[in-house]
């Protein structure tokens, strides 16, 4: 049975992935802060306890999932946005090459620049935000360290959450009201897929590893804003929709593309595709957090 690593495991992508992949490989789970047995706690800044833990494990593939993905934090932190996603991204795949092991590599849209949509797995990455830039550098250290590597690009993420605020998608939520009038995002274009599809989509790779190099996108279909996710979300809470404003200019500080529809050219010639409806499974997350 392979054996699958997965960093940022307590993460919001990171902890579906690993309780998705345990129903077919051994996955040994790594966190930092929020870490508690069966997960591990790894510091990535840490080469000595990486080393010491591929040394250790032995895995046949590590799926890197832990980075700072918030990009107003990323702006306001740096050199540890910097040390996370680059440094720490570019040690681990040269230790997993040095080890013949495929490092797997989640990335984002946000190393597009929103101008040209749909953008296929080969198009040219013009970041807008310190984020994407950090995942554009890691995409470069990745390709260079490690001949043995796939690369995951993906859009805003949602999906089972302990709290809101976890996700950029759920925490629309929090930011609606049944009295006041609140105001959303109505420029940029997203695609919130669920986290469930990407780990549905990544066991579909790894059970056949001879799919698996270079760099593929993972996206759900449905495009909408945040004030359209915001309108779908109040109808769900039974408030008023018409307390919601929409703002049609970008309104956030880091600067954020426009529309970076990722086309998965790649997993549509394999037929591996994993969708739901955004109304649904949103309903659903909601419903789950309120009981
Ligand atoms: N969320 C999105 O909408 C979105 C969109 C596009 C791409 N992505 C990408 O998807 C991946 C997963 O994102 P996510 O939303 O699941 O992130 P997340 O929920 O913010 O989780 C971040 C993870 O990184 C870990 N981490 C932080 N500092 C660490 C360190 N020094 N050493 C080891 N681990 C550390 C955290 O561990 P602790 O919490 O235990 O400290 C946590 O598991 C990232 O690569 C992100 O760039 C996310």
């Amino acid at each position: 049975m392979q054996k699958i690593m997965i960093t940022g495991a307590t993460g919001l992508l990171g902890r579906t992935l690993y309780n998705t992949l345990i129903n077919d490989f051994e996955v040994i789970g790594t966190g930092f802060s929020r870490a508690k047995a069966p997960l591990h706690s790894l510091d990535l800044g840490n080469q000595h306890a990486v080393i010491d833990f591929l040394e250790h494990h032995k895995p046949d593939a590590l799926v890197h999932a832990a980075a700072e993905r918030k990009p107003d934090v990323c702006e306001a932190a740096p050199e540890q946005t910097i040390a996370l996603n680059v440094a720490a991204s570019e040690f681990l795949a040269k230790q997993c090459a040095q080890r013949g092991i495929h490092f797997i590599f989640i990335s984002t849209d946000y190393v597009f620049d929103g101008k040209a949509p749909p953008y296929l797995e080969s198009a040219q990455t013009a970041p807008l935000n310190l984020y994407g830039r950090t995942k554009q550098q890691a995409e470069q250290a990745v390709i260079t360290q490690s001949k043995q590597h796939s690369i995951i690009r993906v859009p805003v993420l949602y999906g089972d959450v302990a709290e809101l605020a976890e996700s950029a998608v759920s925490v629309i939520a929090t930011q609606i009201s049944a009295t006041e009038k609140t105001q959303h995002d109505n420029w940029a274009v997203r695609y919130p897929t669920h986290v469930e599809d990407i780990a549905f989509t990544l066991r579909d790779l790894l059970k056949h590893p001879a799919n698996l190099g270079g760099i593929f996108h993972i996206s759900d279909t449905q495009a909408m804003s945040k004030y359209q996710m915001a309108y779908i979300m109040a109808n769900i809470l039974g408030y008023s929709s018409t307390l919601l404003e929409p703002i049609d200019q970008p309104s956030q500080s880091a600067a954020r593309p426009h529309n970076c529809a990722l086309a998965d050219s790649r997993l549509n010639n394999l037929g591996i595709t994993h969708q739901r409806d955004f109304k649904v499974a949103i309903g659903k997350i909601l419903r789950n957090v309120a009981t």
